[in-house]
């Protein structure tokens, strides 16, 4: 790969820019910070270095720089991201290096020739009754066209014999979820292409349309490519109108989704009518940091809510609540109350825990002072999981005005719980913090001694004119490979050296380790000096031990005198050292 290719590309985009794209940043001292969207955080561990245009999480270690980010954000590969962030930057990178053949591709091709075939069918003289039902529904061919809407005819095997005339094996077909057998899996069924986070289709949902008595919806079985909880529902589609929103909505079904569409709400997403998955609340968090439920109005619905919201809570993501009235689904919302009642509804949309209490509220007789002080203790429960002091003093007040119990009363209470709350915070916090394997003086000064040959040219220089010998392997390899790259292209910077080094996951990991150090950048030449003295003397310390076993072993007490001379020589030169 050529290394000035890259770096040329990695110098066109600011790192702080590029991931506040992704996750929203502050400013803390010379760093930004931010929550790290690699694992569940719950304070900004995530910090971002201008200077150095490097990211690192302080909590799980995750670190580098745009290409690693794009890479572990987007779940691509090293190529892909360069590929990407040259596009960007406008950058044109050598047609060779393109040619990184997508492991899977073929099994889109598939699913690409299904759906076009579908697509068609809609369009063909069979398809009118398909294309009246549509119609019905208020899917106009411009939406058809967008979520390339498609139609299974009643043939037994018309799909499956378009592909094996194409050459592709029908066991093939079979795992890919197309083909039962020697047949057609979808038959007579109004096709919706599924797609995975890229927006590769990787499976069809069919529905019924002519009142057959069987599922309503058929969807691909779970194969190599389509995992049912790992995707969701118009999620590349939706992802810049994401960006540009702040937030994402997230619906149960996916025709909610397409008819908010027509209305122009472009920013939603579905899970496939199941319980939301980690993998999606994953995706999620690439989108948004706050999270619109709308889902069905129904019992069913409501729970899904209430499950979902705190699921998401708990991944730190902020939750709000469109609720349905009369238990309809966003589909039939719209479409009974129209576009502008439903925009209105997204603007007024509450927070998870005002959505809580008022469920908590319904049915509760407020005569009855069981029943009061029961509602009064559950709302306080609610209110000591909001974070926000100002919202819950809000909370709170509105709490002491509709129940007509005194404010200072709540209060204590509240003050109770969430003294409660704080212990455990702590024990969280206590037991989860990362307790890394504690370096001997001697190792340190190595990580830091490599830690300047990355930020600081001269050091190098230094460094090896001292020829110095690092007694471990990896800090010994780490510094000539900073030497070679030194040497190859006459400059040094962290960022691009971490390209340098992506293929050797041992290397990796010990540089990582060294530039989450965050030294001083300013280093005189005297301490340099000095940690080339801290070294060498460590090498003399490392070779009186093995002398030292050496003599243990030997019986020859000439050769014993031998070696107890050389001892004291070393142990002369390096005296007033441990
Ligand atoms: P719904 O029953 O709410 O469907 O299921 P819907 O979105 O309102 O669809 P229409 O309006 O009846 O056409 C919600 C989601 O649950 C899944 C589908 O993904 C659907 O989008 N589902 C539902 C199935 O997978 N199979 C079914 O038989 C029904
Ligand atoms: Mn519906």
């Amino acid at each position: 790969m050529d290394q000035n290719l890259l770096r040329k590309i990695r110098e066109n985009v600011d790192i702080v820019e590029f991931i506040g794209k992704y996750i929203p940043l502050q400013k803390k001292g010379k760093n930004y910070f931010g929550l790290c969207p690699f694992h569940n955080d719950n304070n900004p561990s995530l910090s971002v270095s201008r200077e150095k245009q490097i990211y690192k999480c302080f909590v799980c270690g995750e670190a580098g720089n745009v290409f690693n980010f794009l890479m572990k954000f987007e779940n691509i590969s090293f190529k892909e991201a360069v590929q990407t962030i040259a596009n960007e930057v406008g950058i044109i990178v050598p047609t060779e290096f393109k040619k990184e053949e997508n492991k899977n591709k073929i099994y889109y091709d598939i699913y690409d020739i299904a759906n076009k075939f579908f697509q068609n069918n809609l369009l063909a003289k069979e398809g009118a009754k398909a294309r009246e039902y549509l119609m019905n529904r208020k899917l106009d061919m411009e939406t058809i066209k967008e979520f390339q809407i498609g139609l299974a005819l009643n043939e037994r095997a018309a799909l499956t014999k378009m592909l094996v005339k194409k050459g592709y094996d029908l066991k093939l077909l079979n795992d890919l979820g197309l083909v039962s057998d020697d047949h057609d899996i979808y038959i007579k069924r109004i096709i919706f292409p599924l797609t995975n986070p890229k927006g590769e289709i990787n499976g069809f949902s069919g529905r019924i349309y002519n009142g057959e008595h069987t599922n309503k919806y058929l969807n691909s079985k779970e194969t190599f490519i389509f995992k049912k909880g790992e995707n969701l529902f118009n999620y590349n589609r939706a992802r810049e109108e994401v960006r540009k929103n702040k937030f994402v909505i997230l619906m149960e079904g996916f025709m909610a989704v397409i008819r908010a569409y027509t209305i122009g709400v472009k920013n939603c997403v579905a899970t496939m009518g199941t319980a939301l998955t980690v993998e999606q609340i994953t995706l999620l968090k690439r989108l948004a940091t706050t999270v619109y439920l709308c889902l069905d109005g129904d019992d069913a619905g409501i729970n899904a809510t209430l499950n979902n919201g705190k699921l998401l809570l708990e991944h730190n993501l902020e939750v709000k609540v469109i609720p349905l009235k009369e238990g309809l689904d966003p589909d039939d919302y719209i479409l009974k109350y129209g576009s502008e009642s439903f925009y209105s509804l997204i603007s007024s949309a509450i927070s998870y825990n005002d959505f809580k209490i008022r469920l908590l509220k319904k049915g509760v007789n407020f005569k009855s002072s069981t029943e009061l002080s029961n509602y009064v203790n559950l709302v306080l429960k609610e209110i000591s999981n909001v974070s926000d002091e100002i919202k819950r003093e809000i909370m709170l007040k509105n709490l002491a005005n509709e129940t007509n119990v005194w404010y200072n009363t709540l209060e204590k209470k509240l003050n109770e719980l969430l003294a409660n709350q704080k212990d455990e915070d702590f024990k969280v916090f206590v037991t989860s913090k990362n307790v890394s394997k504690r370096k001997n003086k001697y190792e340190k000064t190595m990580q830091e001694l490599i830690y300047y040959m990355l930020i600081k040219k001269e050091v190098i220089t230094i460094v090896e004119n001292s020829k110095v010998y690092f007694p471990i392997d990896s800090y010994r390899i780490l510094a000539r490979e900073i030497s070679y790259f030194y040497e190859q292209y006459g400059y040094i910077n962290i960022a691009d050296f971490k390209t340098y080094i992506e293929d050797n996951k041992d290397l990796n990991d010990v540089f990582l380790e060294i530039i989450s150090l965050d030294l001083d950048s300013n280093v005189s030449d005297i301490t340099i000096l000095e940690y080339l003295k801290v070294i060498k003397d460590y090498n003399v310390s490392l070779e009186i031990k093995r002398l030292e076993k050496l003599i243990m072993n030997e019986i020859d007490p000439l050769e014993q005198a031998k070696i107890s001379n050389q001892i004291m020589k070393l142990k002369m030169g390096s005296e007033n050292n441990d």
